[in-house]
């Protein structure tokens, strides 16, 4: 089987990009206590600037929104400065490079945030979330009124309006893993018996809204969206994905989005596990635009998965944290080294700079 379909160019919306190695977006906890990046964060994404496409690690649009210690935000003008760098350290090696927008909804924690979080119903999740004071249940989250949903469309507006000044390519909505969006999409954590509850069509407009806010700041062909539509995260699942991601696809197509890229659960998974079926052959024949798809994948099924028509390109996550030439790698064959789970959300350089790319070179350009 040949790699070549994964070293097509492909153009995504405003940009055209060298090959459909994507990098997925990765929550790494290297920044400080208030969001804003340090400086050493440049040189991990540098480093992996060869993927087609970077997506950057999940970055909070405000701070209800943001409950990950350590996680980047982009709500203020300092996070806005501390990213510069990093951004101009990517394009100066010819990557580009989308900002993933996260608000955490219920999945936020008050130890972390300081505050309560929020969700479009009372429901608390299950499980406990990571916070500077350890591992802490979920707490019930404020039920969100009409006029707190058009603040939060705000906090969306402001956050791809800051990641452009950043310098950002574009910037992608976090609609997947159970977070605020996916809250709204699926019935088991949206109750709600507003015009945001109940009916498909209800349930993605919250979704709907939020990418009509983001596309009029920043303009559709900058504007990725991510979904997680099969399987469960911390309590999100759908009785009927079928229908209420349908509809989703559907609002989708027709605007000239940058792309949307689908995470998909595996039944034998070793990030996430799911038996349901993936969703992906569904919403390709609904959705118009530009798919991308995510998990579990290597190099010969990313391959034949583009090469049968079935996705335009393939993100990779955690092949990315130990490989930072991962696309040379691809390339030439050569063996991939695992990541250390250890220091996956570790604050420092260990784990996230340091690993050597094939042969102890430091090339990020060498595909
Ligand atoms: C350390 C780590 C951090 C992650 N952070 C994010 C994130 O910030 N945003 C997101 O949408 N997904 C996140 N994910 C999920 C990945 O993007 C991806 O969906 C998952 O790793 C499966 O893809 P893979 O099999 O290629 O690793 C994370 C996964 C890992 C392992």
């Amino acid at each position: 089987m040949t790699l070549d379909p994964l070293f097509d160019p492909i153009t995504i919306g405003a940009n055209p990009v060298r090959n459909r190695i994507f990098m997925a977006p990765l929550t790494r906890a290297r920044a400080d206590a208030d969001g804003i990046q340090q400086g050493f964060v440049a040189e991990y994404y540098a480093q992996r600037a060869a993927a087609g496409l970077i997506l950057s690690e999940a970055t909070g649009i405000s701070r209800v929104g943001l409950g990950w210690p350590n996680a980047p935000g982009l709500w203020n003008d300092a996070q806005v400065e501390a990213w510069k760098p990093i951004v101009e350290a990517v394009h100066a090696q010819g990557g580009h490079f989308y900002a993933q927008l996260w608000h955490m909804g219920r999945l936020s924690h008050p130890a972390t945030s300081g505050e309560t979080p929020v969700s479009p119903s009372a429901i608390a999740a299950p499980g406990q979330a990571h916070t500077p004071d350890g591992k802490k249940d979920y707490v019930v989250p404020h039920t969100l009124t009409k006029s707190e949903i058009e603040a939060t469309l705000e906090d969306y507006v402001r956050a791809a309006r800051n990641a452009r000044t950043a310098g950002f390519d574009g910037v992608q909505i976090h609609g997947a893993n159970g977070y605020l969006i996916d809250e709204f999409l699926k019935d088991s954590t949206n109750h709600r018996d507003d015009e945001y509850g109940g009916s498909p069509e209800n349930r993605v407009r919250f979704l709907k809204q939020v990418v009509e806010a983001v596309t009029g700041e920043v303009g559709a062909d900058r504007t990725a969206v991510r979904l997680s539509p099969s399987g469960e995260v911390k309590g999100a699942i759908d009785s009927r994905p079928e229908r209420v991601f349908g509809e989703a696809a559907r609002m989708l197509s027709g605007r000239g989005l940058s792309f949307l890229e689908l995470r998909e659960p595996r039944a034998d998974g070793t990030f996430n596990q799911s038996d349901e079926p993936p969703m992906s052959p569904l919403i390709r024949q609904l959705y118009d635009g530009v798919l991308v798809l995510n998990g579990e994948y290597d190099a010969a099924e990313g391959a034949k998965t583009i090469a049968e028509g079935k996705a335009d390109a393939i993100s990779y996550g955690r092949p990315f944290i130990g490989n930072p030439d991962l696309v040379a790698r691809f390339r030439h064959g050569w063996p991939l080294q695992d990541a250390d789970q250890e220091t996956w959300y570790s604050n420092g350089r260990e784990g996230y700079i340091d690993y050597p790319v094939y042969g102890g070179e430091r090339t990020a350009d060498a595909a």
